[in-house]
């Protein structure tokens, strides 16, 4: 059975990228993952290493010009479906109200990954509601600042909203509080966390990935953490979510 995990958070820089990236990298190494960069920045494609030169991205596939078993590109972890500049114009181009069920006609047949990780961007658009539709799963990473925290809150009007129109089954996994350090600032934000996982129904993450100047460099080696500094405090913190993460699904499909 395919899992579907989106990674978002409208708040620019939390970490939505280095946390997709870095969790293909982790899963793909024990099962077969897929993925999607949903983003115009194209940041997860061009970090992963993977051919921005390439006319198969994820804007093709959704305009049904490509097949997604021909626009993958497979790294040695996992597969990607690039994304694209063009999807800056998600509004104009996918602004037909049933265009928000795109993404969901693409994977709806596919069988191939255990798990899809969708990278999102910071604003809302028609991207991030397809994304909604086809996910199991949201990750939402944050940091010790107002407006990440605040970026949390409106994750949940935006989920309820879909679920009033049972247009959504997607389920908070977890929150997580990225770019930690061991200080008074950052111990409240995670209690905060913990007030608005309450209202989420998905609590944080025991495990936060510490601030590391490692990520910056690993990215502009365009490796994984893990791949570019296995021993560094964020790379070993990113496995330990692995293992909260496979923990947390199990118990939530033994409990349906
Ligand atoms: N644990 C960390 N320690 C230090 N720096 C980090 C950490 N996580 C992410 N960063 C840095 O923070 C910046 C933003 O990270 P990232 O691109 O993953 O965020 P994002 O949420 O995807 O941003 P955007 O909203 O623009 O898509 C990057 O420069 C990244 O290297
Ligand atoms: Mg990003």
């Amino acid at each position: 059975m395919k899992h579907v995990i989106m990674i978002s958070n409208q708040k620019g820089g939390v970490g939505k990228t280095t946390t997709t990236l870095e969790l293909c990298s982790l899963f793909g190494k024990k099962y077969k993952v897929l993925g999607i960069d949903l983003d115009s920045q194209r940041n997860f494609s061009m970090y992963a290493g993977a051919n921005l030169t390439s006319k198969a991205t994820v804007n093709e596939v959704l305009n049904a010009e490509v097949l997604l078993e021909d626009a993958v590109q497979h790294l040695s972890d996992f597969d990607i479906l690039i994304g694209s500049k063009e999807l800056a114009e998600a509004s104009k181009t996918f602004g037909e109200p049933d265009d928000i069920y795109l993404l969901q006609d693409v994977l709806e047949e596919v069988d191939t990954y255990d798990y899809i990780f969708i990278d999102n961007a910071p604003a809302r658009s028609p991207l991030l509601y397809m994304s909604y539709l086809v996910s199991d799963y949201i990750i939402a990473p944050a940091e010790c600042d107002d407006g990440a925290l605040e970026g949390l809150r409106e994750l949940g009007a935006d989920i309820n909203r879909f679920k009033k129109r049972k247009q959504t089954n997607v389920k908070v996994l977890g929150l997580l509080l990225n770019k930690s350090e061991n200080t008074v600032m950052h111990n409240l934000a995670y209690e905060e966390m913990e007030e608005i996982g309450e209202e989420l129904g998905g609590m944080p993450f025991r495990t936060t990935i510490r601030k590391s100047i490692t990520v910056a460099e690993a990215k502009a080696a365009r490796k994984s953490i893990n791949e570019y500094a296995k021993n560094n405090n964020s790379a070993k913190d990113y496995k330990k979510l692995m293992k909260e993460i496979e923990d947390r699904i199990k118990a939530i499909e033994e409990e349906k």
